[in-house]
């Protein structure tokens, strides 16, 4: 970068990126001790869904819902209006979403998950096919839920952790069109793409790519859907990474995407910066029609969708503060400094770094522990124990056993440090940095994990571990 666009980069003439917020509540966290911790971990069994909040001191088990919300927000909500039907937060919601994606209907559900289980419930069936890049857990389970088959189709680049590809996320357009003509009229009844790709790694999709899936799905008259959980900070490595996008705002890239696609899922517990909500967004009347009349089964009349008033107001305010450029060039700069400093301790990650997570390669690092041992089991536990640290393990637990209960090794066994959205500051980062250096030097002594309880099916919430 030469300086004069280096200046126009960081919008300052000095190089620290700050936290472009200062705080005005606090909510205490606890500091407990290492032999405290043990008994913990004990107790739950190792299992990190299992421990309390109150006993834990930094928690990066999810970015889901655990924004930290604006005064603005906080302001919305007390707007917000209860009304059953037709409620005035219900059209500053509808507004704020259409003015995003450009969609002629917009249902709001309480999740992401409930958005795709009216969806996929309404419009796939037995014998049908959804292709996306990398189905999220949730997204896969209710596709199968309705009879269907789901398939990732992301570029082989995604899928492997030191490729240094900009957009991990993108479709592989050759193995999309080969599934495209070889199925039978209507057996594929729409296409995804996860923006950005959460399961691989919380990676990219470039606007090319999108542009090409778009056309691809109109040749061959599929419905084109978006799972836009993490739309803006798409968008902003859109802008960083992409030829063209540089002197664009993220809010028009934000529209560009949203216009290329006829619908989308949303969990606004990501990029909508609210602890709760989600919305179904669709162009076709007829299956709007038939969703709203399976939300009203479920989750509500179609104007508030299994929300209060009050989170409708939220979320509107949420999708626009997300677009601001001084916040998403601090998120996706605070996400990549962590993944710099553990990269220095001699971490293997996954590179580059997504835009709300890091992803160690736990397989790489404990190569003494073999996959049926649980390695990122054993690093998550390890943080925990030495830190007080919540992580999250993406391996062998949640993925290492099929629906007939044949344990299989899956593909890579990753512990995901994810980071909630404006809620913890440089020095909780600093700290995790230290713990994580104080764990490395420990790597060679950390032990593996066998499995004494689990459940069938999604086993990793309630498994119940015992060290080796
Ligand atoms: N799609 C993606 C890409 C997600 O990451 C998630 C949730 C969902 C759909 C479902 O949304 O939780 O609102 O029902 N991801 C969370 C996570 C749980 O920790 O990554 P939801």
């Amino acid at each position: 970068m030469t300086p004069a666009s280096a200046q126009r980069y960081t919008s300052s003439m000095f190089r620290t990126i700050i936290e472009p917020f200062k705080i005005k509540v606090v909510e205490p966290i606890r500091m407990t001790t290492p032999e405290e911790r043990q008994a913990i971990l004990k107790h739950a069994h190792y299992n990190m869904f299992n421990i309390r909040a109150k006993d834990i001191l930094i928690d990066l088990l999810t970015d889901s819902g655990t924004s930290a919300m604006s005064s603005e927000q906080w302001a919305a909500m007390m707007r917000g209006d209860n009304a059953y039907a037709g409620s005035n937060s219900f059209y500053r919601f509808e507004a704020a979403v259409k003015d995003l994606t450009g969609y002629v209907h917009i249902i709001p559900t309480h999740q992401g998950r409930a958005a795709e289980r009216i969806l996929f419930s309404t419009v796939c069936g037995k014998g049908q096919i959804v292709p996306n890049n990398t189905h999220f857990d949730t997204t896969r389970a209710n596709i199968e839920a309705a009879g269907a088959e789901a398939v990732d189709l992301v570029i082989p680049e995604g899928k492997q952790p030191q490729s240094r590809h900009p957009f991990k996320g993108n479709m592989d357009l050759n193995r999309l069109e080969a599934l495209l003509k070889d199925a039978k009229p209507g057996q594929v009844p729409l296409c995804m793409l996860t923006v950005t790709n959460n399961s691989g790694g919380g990676q990219p999709v470039s606007m090319e790519n999108l542009r090409q899936t778009s056309a691809l799905c109109r040749r061959y008259g599929v419905p084109f859907f978006l799972d836009a959980c993490r739309f803006a900070e798409n968008a902003y490595f859109i802008k960083l990474r992409e030829s063209g996008y540089q002197n664009k705002s993220a809010a028009d890239i934000a529209h560009e995407m949203f216009r290329l696609s006829d619908g989308c899922t949303m969990s606004a517990k990501k990029d909508g910066l609210v602890n709760i909500g989600g919305f179904l967004g669709m162009n076709d009347g007829d299956w709007a029609q038939r969703c709203r009349n399976l939300l009203v089964l479920t989750e509500g009349f179609p104007t508030y969708g299994g929300l209060a008033g009050r989170d409708l107001d939220a979320i509107a305010q949420g999708l626009k503060e997300v677009l601001e450029e001084d916040y998403l060039k601090y998120r996706l700069r605070s996400v990549e400094y962590l993944a710099e400093r553990l990269d220095k301790i001699g971490y293997p990650i996954v590179q580059p770094p997504g835009g709300h997570a890091v992803y160690i390669d736990a397989r790489a690092l404990l190569p003494h522990i073999p996959p049926i041992q649980f390695p990122a089991q054993s690093l998550c536990s390890a943080i925990y124990e030495h830190g007080g640290i919540r992580t999250g393990e993406i391996g062998n637990a949640m993925f290492g056993r099929n629906v007939k209960g044949k344990e299989i090794p899956s593909d890579m066994d990753l512990v995901r440090i994810a980071i909630p959205r404006r809620a913890y500051t440089q020095s909780h980062i600093d700290y995790v940095v230290e713990v994580a250096e104080h764990v490395h030097k420990l790597r060679e002594t950390l032990r593996g994990f066998r499995v004494i309880r689990q459940a069938s099916v999604l086993r990793h919430f309630t498994i119940e571990f015992e060290p080796v």
